[in-house]
């Protein structure tokens, strides 16, 4: 019997990070499998990639449901039918309520674009430059009910450079990402790294 972790990564759009966890967990040795990943909007990209890995997919529209609280009791919902251990938020643009976030706290993670605590929230590279700040970065941590506020469980710093954009430390935060998504979602999934407050 396989002793991996049964994760599912919700996402709203592109879904790079969701690509590069599935393409880690193609692995044999990698802790967690990629059994399913969750989107708020139908027409997020990343959905095509994971059906053509073979992965199930669901899309739960809060414009379905009356409110917030039966939005989140649906996908709760499909998560326990679908045996989740963990639960990979990867640029899903949709808070989560605190109900649901108490629930799973511990089992679930999510990677943000800034050195948190910095720069919580949206536009986080124009932030970091017009903070004229040397280091920008991303940082993968439990979600816990304050937003982008749980423990953290890894960072990659990326330095600021004198002629940056928006566009152009956003591609180099990118890309240390989807080196930190893998290995942290490894961490947790293998027991490294647990929750604690
Ligand atoms: C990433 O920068 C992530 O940190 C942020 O939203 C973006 C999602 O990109 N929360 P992708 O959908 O993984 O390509």
């Amino acid at each position: 019997m396989s002793d991996k972790k049964n994760t599912v990564i919700f996402i709203s759009g592109r879904g790079s990070n969701m690509q590069k966890l599935i393409e880690a967990a193609s692995d044999a040795n990698y802790p967690a499998k990629i059994i399913g990943v969750i989107s708020n909007k139908r027409d997020a990209q990343g959905l095509e990639f994971a059906k053509k890995a073979d992965i199930k997919t669901a899309v739960i529209s809060p414009k379905d449901y009356k409110n917030k609280a039966d939005t989140d009791a649906a996908i709760s919902s499909l998560l326990e039918s679908w045996d989740v251990d963990l639960i990979c938020l990867a640029g899903y643009m949709r808070l989560l309520g605190a109900e649901f976030c108490q629930k799973w706290q511990g089992k679930i993670i999510n990677i943000h674009p800034s050195l948190l605590p910095q720069f919580k929230g949206l536009n986080t590279h124009q932030r970091a430059i017009d903070s004229q700040a040397s280091d920008h970065g991303c940082t993968v941590h439990f979600v816990t009910v304050d937003m982008d506020s749980g423990p953290i469980i890894g960072q990659i710093i990326v330095p600021l450079q004198n002629d940056d954009t928006k566009e152009k430390l956003e591609k180099r935060v990118l890309i240390a990402e989807h080196n930190l998504y893998p290995w942290a979602l490894a961490q947790v999934a293998s027991g490294e790294v647990n929750f604690s407050d």
